[in-house]
């Protein structure tokens, strides 16, 4: 997949951007606060995603704008598509936002069509931090092969905030809806179940992807696997069952912890308690790993992620690093640049010299929200 190109204005403090992109290497340059990460942002919400920052609708509007536009060629081997959106300050809620000159009402009903991966500092602490993200982190790459699988994961959530706020409303009492509570217990015990089988065989997928990564960054001299650990189901494997085995199983554990989740007003087991374990060497990485292997584990991962929907689709997504290689060292950057190369990519830097050393392509420099 390969953008041609891409225009913004009033997109933040993007203004009057034309780049035409170089189908390989792109590299944005331009020192801080000057819209490097705009600009990512705004070819990002082509994919259909929400911001990776998570920015608000009506705060993509220019301070002083009135509307923010962009728009985006982009080509793949069937086709030359184009992405554009259009945001009025007064009618945020009514976005303009068109596929191919259709409109469509929502950003998120353009997912599926341009695919990108977007790597930034934060994602260099993947394997650290609380298991949110990584659970995140799996439930994205699956959506990006599989888009329905955001549809289930919607209604999963939606139930987990009824069933959290009738436990709330019981605290203190003991009248109840039982009822209710069961209606609840099996949407999530049906929509869980499915979730946990697609996320323990797409995490087998991604494992290899990630073997092989992590072990050529360190030439083969240290493994990393990653295990899906859920809070429901002792062992997965094989287990394809969601509809009666293991949904008996789910609804057996909600059931059995109906009392603390009324103590504690929350849901104790399923899915949004889960983990994507990291481990190196046979060590989890959260707790031993050191900021290097940390950082190569999170290496891995993004690449993997890449790959798959390579694989999946044929066809190599856009590979979006903001200001991801100034974070690196040597060794590290040279992997990532060597593993991409096959695919179309916009770095943003603040020195092109670090980059250009290892890498030819266009280079953009941007200056209050302006390529000059
Ligand atoms: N809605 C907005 N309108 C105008 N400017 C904005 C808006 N939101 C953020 N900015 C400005 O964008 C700048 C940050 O841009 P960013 O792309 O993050 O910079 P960097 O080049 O460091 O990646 C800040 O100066 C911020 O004030
Ligand atoms: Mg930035």
């Amino acid at each position: 997949m390969i953008i041609k190109e891409v225009s913004a204005d009033g997109y933040k403090n993007l203004e009057d951007i034309k780049l035409v992109l170089d189908p390989k290497m792109n590299i944005v340059c331009g020192e801080n606060a000057q819209g490097k990460t705009n600009l990512i942002e705004a070819v990002w919400l082509c994919s259909g995603c929400r911001s990776f920052r998570g920015t608000k609708d009506k705060n993509f509007i220019g301070f002083e704008k009135d509307t923010a536009n962009v728009k985006m060629l982009f080509s793949d081997s069937q086709r030359d598509q184009e992405i554009g959106y259009s945001i009025k300050k007064s009618s945020v809620k009514d976005k303009n936002i068109t596929l191919n000159g259709v409109k469509v009402p929502l950003f998120s009903r353009l997912f599926g069509n341009f695919r990108c991966v977007v790597f930034t500092p934060e994602d260099l602490k993947l394997t650290r931090g609380s298991p949110e993200k990584r659970r995140s982190f799996i439930d994205f790459c699956i959506a990006q092969v599989k888009p329905s699988y955001i549809n289930v994961l919607n209604t999963y959530n939606g139930v987990l905030e009824q069933r959290n706020a009738l436990l709330r409303s019981v605290s203190g009492t003991d009248i109840y809806n039982k009822d209710q509570l069961e209606v609840y217990n099996e949407q999530l015990a049906k929509t869980g179940s499915y979730i946990s089988v697609i996320r323990y065989t797409f995490s087998n997928i991604l494992n290899k992807y990630i073997d092989r990564l992590y072990s050529s960054i360190t030439n083969g001299n240290e493994k990393m696997n990653i295990y899906y650990q859920s809070t429901i189901f002792k062992e997965l494997k094989d287990e394809k069952d969601y509809k009666d085995k293991l949904f008996n199983i789910y609804m057996k554990k909600l059931i059995d912890s109906t009392e603390i989740d009324i103590k504690t007003g929350f849901t104790r087991y399923g899915i949004h308690r889960d983990e994507l374990g990291t481990y190196i060497n046979g060590l989890p990485v959260r707790e031993f790993g050191s900021q290097g292997q940390a950082r190569s584990a999170a290496l891995a991962m993004k690449l993997a992620q890449a790959e798959i929907i390579r694989d999946q689709y044929k066809e190599a997504p856009v590979m979006l690093l903001d200001d991801v290689l100034s974070e690196l060292d040597p060794m590290r950057k040279r992997f990532i640049l060597n593993n991409i190369k096959n695919m179309q990519v916009i770095i943003t830097c603040c020195d092109s010299r670090s980059v250009t050393e290892m890498a030819s392509g266009k280079i953009f420099e941007i200056k209050k929200g302006r390529i000059v």
